[in-house]
C-alpha cells in the first residue's frame, strides 16, 4: 500500500521541517504544500550548498519529483517567480514538475503595506509578522473578496471588476497615496499567463497520484503553535498549519493521510512576539542562537530560545496525532554541562499539563524542569541511535516519555546525511517500500 504522511511544525516554527522533508523526499513521488505563503523559510544544505525556500515545497531539490503549491496557500507571484528563478540559477529546473491550484489566492501588492500598518495600529500589542502581506491576504480570502489564480485566467471584465472593488476598498484604508487598479490588473494579466502552465486541479492531480499507488508527502509550514485556531492567538499566523490544513488546502480526503510526522527541535525558539514559556535570557540564549543559527530565513530576526517543552509537544500530538517525532538539532546541545525538559507548567501556584488557552495564564506559567546531565561527546553527524553519548540517549528516552511520543527520526546536523533514522520506527515502517 502506498503510505502518503504529513510532515508538520510541532513547535512555533524553523524546527527544521524543509531537512526533513528533503531527506525523506527520495521515497515519494509528490510532496504537497497546504498553506501559509513566503512567510515560511525552510533551508535545505546538500552536500554544503544552501538552498532556502519559502513557496516551492522542499521536495523541489530532488529531480522527478512533482512539487504541489495547494490552494491553501497565498501566492505571491512575483515572490514565487523569484524563488523560481533563483532555483534555476542554482541548477534547479522546475518545469513540469512544479503545479499550483487554481484555486490558491493571491497576495496581491498592498496586502504588504496592510500587513505593516495592521501592525503599525497594533503597536505594543504587535504580532510581529513577516510583513509578507500574508495575514490580508488570507482576510480578503475569508471575506469572500480575494481573487484566486483561476480568475487571472479567464473572464477579463469580471477581473477587472475585482481589482477595482479592491483597491478602491485598500485606498480608503491607506489615504496617504492613492493606488491606481489598471497597472495592478494589467500585472496581474501578465502575472497569470506566466503561471498558465504550472496552473492545475490539485485535488483531482493528487486523487488520481493515490488512486494509481504513488506516494505523496503532505508539507506544513509555520507550525502547530502558529496555527489560527490551535495556537497562541493572537500571536500566530493566519492559516491551519496543523493537520487540519491538509484536508482542506489540498482538497484530499483524511483517508489519504497514513501518517503524521511532527518535526520538533531538541529545544524551542520562536520569533515575533507572543507567549513563549521556556524563554531563556542572557548567556544560555546567545549560546543556543550561535550554535543553532538561529536567525529566521526568511527575515534575518533573531530567534527567542527556550529549552525544550513537552507540554507544547504533548499538545501538538494530540492536536494533530502524531505518530512520531523527528527530533532536529540535537548537536546544538552538545558541550552543555546540563539540559533541561520542561514537563508542566505552574500557574498561579496550580500545576498545569495540558496547554492553556488563556494568554494571560500562559504567559503567568512557571514551567517545571527535570533537569538531565549533559553531553561530552559530539553528537554532530551521528547516523546511528547506539553512537550518540549516553547521556544523549538518556535524554531523548526521556523527551519521548514526557511528550507521549517517539522519535523516529533524529537530526544530528544540517546536511541530508546528518541524520539517523531509527529501526522499527513509525518512519522506518513507512518507507520500508521501495520508492513508487
Ligand atoms: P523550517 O522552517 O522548519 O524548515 O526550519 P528552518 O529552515 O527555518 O530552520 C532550521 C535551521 O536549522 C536551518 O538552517 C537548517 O539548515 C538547520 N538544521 C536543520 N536540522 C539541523 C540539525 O539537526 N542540526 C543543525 N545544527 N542544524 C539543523
Ligand atoms: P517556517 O515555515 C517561524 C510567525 C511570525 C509571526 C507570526 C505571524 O519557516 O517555520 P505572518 O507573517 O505569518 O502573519 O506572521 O508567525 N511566522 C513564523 N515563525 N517560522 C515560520 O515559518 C513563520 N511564518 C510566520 O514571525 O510571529
Ligand atoms: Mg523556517
Amino acid at each position: 500500500m502506498s503510505t502518503n504522511i504529513a510532515v508538520l511544525g510541532a513547535q512555533w516554527g524553523d524546527e527544521g521541517k524543509g531537512k526533513i522533508v528533503d531527506m525523506l523526499t527520495p521515497h515519494f513521488s509528490t510532496v504537497a504544500r497546504y498553506q501559509g505563503g513566503h512567510n515560511a523559510g525552510h533551508t535545505v544544505y546538500v552536500h554544503g550548498k544552501k538552498f532556502v525556500l519559502h513557496l516551492v515545497p522542499s521536495g523541489i531539490l530532488h529531480p522527478g519529483v512533482t512539487c504541489i503549491i495547494g490552494n491553501g496557500v497565498v501566492i505571491d507571484p512575483q515572490a514565487l517567480f523569484k524563488e523560481v528563478d533563483e532555483l534555476g540559477r542554482m541548477g534547479i529546473d522546475v518545469d513540469g514538475r512544479l503545479l499550483v491550484s487554481e484555486k490558491a489566492h493571491l497576495i496581491l501588492p498592498y496586502h504588504r503595506e496592510l500587513d505593516v500598518l495592521s501592525e503599525a495600529r497594533r503597536g505594543e500589542r504587535k504580532i510581529g509578522t513577516t510583513s509578507r502581506g500574508i495575514g490580508p491576504a488570507y482576510e480578503d480570502k475569508i471575506g469572500r473578496r480575494g481573487i484566486r489564480i483561476v480568475d487571472l485566467l479567464g473572464d477579463r471584465e469580471a477581473l477587472a471588476t475585482e481589482v477595482r472593488e479592491n483597491v478602491s476598498a485598500r485606498n480608503r484604508i491607506i489615504k496617504e497615496t492613492t493606488l491606481d487598479w489598471r497597472p495592478v490588473y494589467d500585472q496581474l494579466l501578465a502575472y497569470g499567463e506566466r503561471m498558465r502552465p504550472w496552473v492545475t486541479d490539485v485535488s483531482l492531480y493528487l486523487s488520481q497520484n493515490v488512486a494509481e499507488g504513488k506516494r505523496v508527502m503532505f508539507e506544513g509550514a509555520q507550525a502547530t503553535l502558529l496555527d489560527i485556531d490551535h495556537g497562541t492567538y493572537p500571536f500566530v499566523t493566519s492559516s491551519n498549519a496543523s493537520v487540519g490544513g491538509v484536508c482542506t488546502g489540498l482538497g484530499v480526503p483524511p483517508r489519504a493521510i497514513h501518517g503524521v510526522l511532527g518535526v520538533a527541535k531538541a529545544y524551542t525558539t520562536r520569533v515575533g512576539e507572543g507567549p513563549l514559556p521556556t524563554e531563556l535570557t542572557g548567556e544560555l540564549a546567545d549560546r543556543l542562537r550561535e550554535s543553532g543559527q538561529e536567525y529566521g530565513a526568511s527575515t534575518g530576526r533573531p530567534r527567542r530560545c527556550g529549552w525544550y517543552d513537552a507540554v507544547v509537544v504533548r499538545y501538538s500530538a494530540r492536536i494533530n496525532g502524531l505518530d512520531a517525532l523527528a527530533l532536529t538539532k540535537l548537536d546544538v546541545l552538545d558541550g552543555l554541562p546540563e539540559v533541561k525538559i520542561c514537563v508542566g507548567y505552574k500557574v498561579e501556584s496550580e500545576q498545569v499539563s495540558e496547554f492553556p488557552a488563556d494568554l494571560r495564564l500562559l504567559t503567568a506559567a512557571e514551567p517545571q524542569y527535570e533537569t538531565l546531565p549533559g553531553w561530552v561527546k559530539p553528537t554532530k553527524g551521528v547516523t546511528d541511535f547506539n553512537a550518540l553519548a549516553v547521556e544523549a540517549q538518556r535524554y531523548i528516552r526521556r523527551l519521548e516519555e514526557v511528550s507521549g511520543v517517539d522519535c523516529a527520526i533524529v537530526s544530528t546536523g544540517s546536511d541530508r546525511s546528518e541524520t539517523i533514522v531509527r529501526k522499527e520506527s513509525a518512519v522506518a515502517r513507512w518507507l520500508a517500500d521501495s520508492r513508487v
